[in-house]
């Protein structure tokens, strides 16, 4: 696993950004997996600026969705594809056709996550994934105790995460309870998983992925098992990393992101 240990948010968007960058510009056709969330913003924000300034062209990327609410309906501001709409497609200026994601109002959900699967596979797999981390060590929604090895599935949420998304919502009440996720077998399957991470409420989460067992209990640690998984970390959510001198003298300065 790739460590690198940034400054802060803002570093973080602009080094997970370039990375973006040099895919696309060795991939135009690439598919991006993206995830919802507060982490990723200066990603999606720094990339933003690159395209406007002529720097990458999106014009080719396809763009697909890690994860999504069961029964909120279709237009829902909430909905994970309403939201990446609003964070990612709209700044990058990419059109709803580049867009794959689940159906999270369909009639058969399992019919639906297997649908995903397959325009997944048929896209010709994921190169190159975000990830955040849940407080509880989830990676998707893919909450403690998923099956290492689980396709895209319909999921019941944690309260710590319902928690969590609460201020999404007006109240815990709203917060779904069940979710549509790739699974953890799925998102291995990427070529290059990238995992963000910021802030001290993240620091045991992330020491646990990284330098702990690899054990359902905490999803995250399953990118143990990835030939090429980064993890990017803010300061604050490297605290209880044992060898973060290590990985700052290995990685800071210039991550293996070649080889994608
Ligand atoms: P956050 O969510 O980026 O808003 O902290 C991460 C997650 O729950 O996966």
């Amino acid at each position: 696993m790739e460590v690198v240990i940034v400054a802060d948010a803002a570093a973080q968007g602009e080094l997970v950004a370039s990375a973006v960058a040099e895919l696309i510009a060795r991939k135009p056709d690439a598919l991006f997996g993206v995830a919802t969330g507060s982490t990723p913003l200066p990603v999606y924000q720094a990339l933003a600026t690159k395209v406007g300034a002529g720097q990458v062209d999106v014009s080719r990327l396809k763009v697909c969705q890690l994860d999504e609410y069961v029964g909120l309906p279709a237009g829902h501001p909430e909905s994970y594809r309403e939201v990446l709409k609003r964070e990612v497609l709209a700044p990058l200026g990419i059109g709803d056709e580049a867009f794959l994601g689940p159906d999270g109002s369909a009639e058969d959900l399992p019919a639906a996550c297997a649908a995903y699967e397959q325009r997944l596979a048929d896209a010709g797999g994921v190169d190159l994934q975000l990830l955040g981390i849940g407080t509880d060590g989830h990676i998707g929604f893919n909450e403690p105790v998923s099956s290492l090895a689980s396709r895209t599935r319909i999921k019941t949420l944690t309260e710590r995460t319902r928690v969590d998304n609460a201020r999404f919502f007006n109240g815990l009440d709203e917060v779904p309870r069940h979710v549509i996720t790739q699974g953890i077998g799925t998102i291995l399957q990427a070529r290059h998983l990238v995992l963000l991470a910021t802030g001290a409420g993240k620091a045991e989460a992330v020491a646990a992925t990284v330098e702990g067992p690899v054990s359902s209990m905490v999803p995250a640690s399953a990118l143990q098992m990835h030939p090429h998984a980064t993890v990017v970390v803010d300061e604050a959510a490297a605290q209880q990393l044992k060898l973060a001198d290590y990985y700052k003298a290995t990685y800071a300065s210039k991550p293996a992101w070649q080889g994608i």
